[in-house]
């Protein structure tokens, strides 16, 4: 989990991402998730390539990382100066959204649907063939 400092004033609070400063990657590209029902999981892939930090702006959600070799863990998501760092090749679930949930995805490449590995399965697999 990543801290990010909260540089507010009596105006308002303040969050300040830095590729290479704060997250450890330069950010290639952004996207955000809304709207998604608390009955609704998305993720479920895992990336060859791709670095993201993971940050609910406003709202919740939680996050479950698993490695491919038997461990997982859930994150919570709940706070605008709270992040999730999740290097290549791992795998994520993101769910139970809050109604109000707004989740900001900064990645560190562009899109491409080819570094997407997004049947568990074969997912596993690669992980068990690239490190026996
Ligand atoms: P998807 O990867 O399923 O979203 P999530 O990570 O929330 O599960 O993406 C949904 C669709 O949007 C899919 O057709 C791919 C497309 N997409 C892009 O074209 N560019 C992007 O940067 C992202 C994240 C998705």
């Amino acid at each position: 989990m990543l801290e990010f400092q909260q540089s507010g004033d009596e105006r308002g609070h303040l969050v300040i991402v830095e590729g290479m400063d704060d997250i450890p990657f330069d950010i290639a590209r952004i996207f955000y998730i809304y709207g998604s029902g608390n009955d609704v999981v998305r993720g479920q892939h895992a990336n060859r390539k791709t670095q993201f930090v993971l940050i609910n702006v406003a709202g919740s959600c939680k996050v479950n990382v698993k490695d491919g070799k038997g461990n997982e863990a859930v994150f919570v998501l709940n706070r605008p100066h709270t992040g999730i760092y999740l290097p290549a090749m791992l795998w994520k679930d993101m769910y139970d959204f809050s109604a109000d949930s707004v989740l900001l995805c900064l990645a560190s490449e562009h899109y491409d649907a080819a570094e997407y590995i997004r049947d568990y399965e074969e997912y596993v697999k690669i992980v068990d063939e690239e490190t026996p």
